[in-house]
């Protein structure tokens, strides 16, 4: 039964979803992520329960091959989609003619793998008839804290993952206002250049890590971790803006200066390589804390946060399964007043809970999203978030009292 048969009653205009939901009638919702490496479906009920998640990983061949390719990529998804949802579907114990829609990652990614879990996501939608959510990736990074934790609108949160780096106010589940971007490479990208660049992929202990779980367990052991020196990116600028393609080929250089004067052979790592994660996270991490307390007197400052009375900082994304970082923004919201929070580890990378949570929430504020005709559906490699307020942050010409990192 379709969602508009179910609840009838919801699509009178003087029903809501919000209704339904004090009502106590669960919403469930599938949802497909396939926007980079990772084949993702979840169903997830409105109460924030994760009937099931099934995430298929395409990183250990990728990192065969020494990064994304993105015909290779699509290939995998298309091999994987089917089972990937028919094992999410057995674990949730749903019936699939009981969801109330399809909630898919539309943009941004890579448009190859996208277009596998959107065509996958009309096929659904045509043999059970349920309509279809098309979802931003980072808005779903964004929000998946809500499905676990009480965390209230309206709320800033800080994006970092492997194809963004993102500060953005959050008023509504709809309503976004971009503070600050990348002007060039995402932190999680870095991090895996420079964890191959290393070569921490050749050891064992490394060789079924990301880049960025790499360089922080190896960045655990250092004995000296000011061994290396790293630039502060942007320093001049008073913005929110990041990049990290400075630190990268700085790292890069440093790289093959101690390989040179270390005689390392081809296959080897050089010898400080643990001195040498601890310093790049330090430098990664001061600059994602300094551009976030710029963002955090901008709310401040212009009283975004209106009268909530537990101003929160969320930290999503991939990158926010690191330690280390997010001890630095709990430790930086404290300072301020503002509790920081994030998803568990297992929703912080890209995962199907958090496409189908989003389209919850979307359900929950405007049913108009879930789509019963799907030809104008379609998938977009790039795709920017919110209204930009990064003109007005950068007129405020905030200059802030450095909170030093721990
Ligand atoms: O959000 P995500 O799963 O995919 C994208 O949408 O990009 O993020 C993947 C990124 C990778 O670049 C990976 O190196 C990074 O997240 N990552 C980490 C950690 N775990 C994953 N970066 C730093 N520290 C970690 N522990
Ligand atoms: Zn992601």
């Amino acid at each position: 039964m379709s969602l508009f048969r179910k609840y009838g009653v919801l699509f009178q205009k003087t029903r809501s979803i919000s209704w339904l939901h004090q009502q106590n009638c669960k919403l469930s919702v599938l949802g497909i992520e396939t926007s980079c490496d990772d084949t993702g479906i979840a169903v997830v009920q409105s109460d924030g329960k994760v009937l099931g998640n099934v995430t298929n990983s395409q990183q250990g061949i990728h990192l065969r091959y020494g990064g994304i390719i993105p015909p290779r990529a699509q290939e995998l998804h298309r091999s994987n989609i089917e089972q990937t949802y028919l094992k999410c579907i057995e674990n949730s114990g749903i019936d699939p003619s009981a969801l109330d829609a399809i909630a898919v990652t539309t943009r941004p990614g890579l448009v190859m793998s996208l277009m596998i879990g959107l065509r996958f996501a009309k096929y659904l939608g045509r043999k059970y008839s349920k309509p279809i959510i098309p979802i931003h990736h980072m808005e779903a990074h964004a929000l998946t804290v809500r499905m676990e934790q009480k965390v209230e609108f309206p709320f800033l949160c800080l994006l970092i993952s492997g194809g963004h780096s993102q500060l953005v106010f959050i008023k509504k589940a709809t309503e976004f206002y971009l503070l600050g971007e990348s002007l060039d490479d995402a932190p999680g990208e870095a991090f895996d250049k420079i964890s191959r660049r290393l070569r921490l992929n050749t050891m064992t202990k490394f060789a079924n890590m990301n880049g960025g779980q790499a360089i922080e367990t190896a960045a655990k052991e250092a004995t000296c971790p000011d061994r290396y020196e790293f630039p502060l990116p942007l320093s001049r600028y008073k913005d929110c803006n990041f990049s990290f393609a400075g630190l990268k080929n700085n790292s890069i250089r440093t790289i093959n200066a101690a390989e040179i004067e270390e005689k390392t052979r081809p296959d080897d790592v050089i010898i400080h390589y643990k001195d040498f994660c601890a310093g790049f996270l330090k430098a990664t991490t001061r600059h994602i804390s300094n551009r976030t307390q710029r963002a955090l007197e901008f709310c401040l400052r212009k009283k975004l946060f209106d009268n909530n009375t537990n101003p929160a900082i969320v930290v999503s994304g991939g990158v926010a399964n690191n330690d280390y970082i997010f001890d630095n923004i709990c430790n930086l919201g404290q300072k301020y007043g503002v509790k920081a929070y994030r998803p568990s580890k297992q929703f912080c990378s890209d995962n199907g809970a958090m496409i189908a949570w989003n389209g919850i929430e979307r359900l929950m504020e405007d049913q108009a999203c879930a789509l019963t005709n799907f030809d104008n559906i379609d998938v977009k490699g790039k795709c920017t978030l919110g209204l930009s307020l990064i003109d007005e942050v950068t007129e405020e010409d905030i200059k802030c009292k450095w909170v030093k990192t721990l």
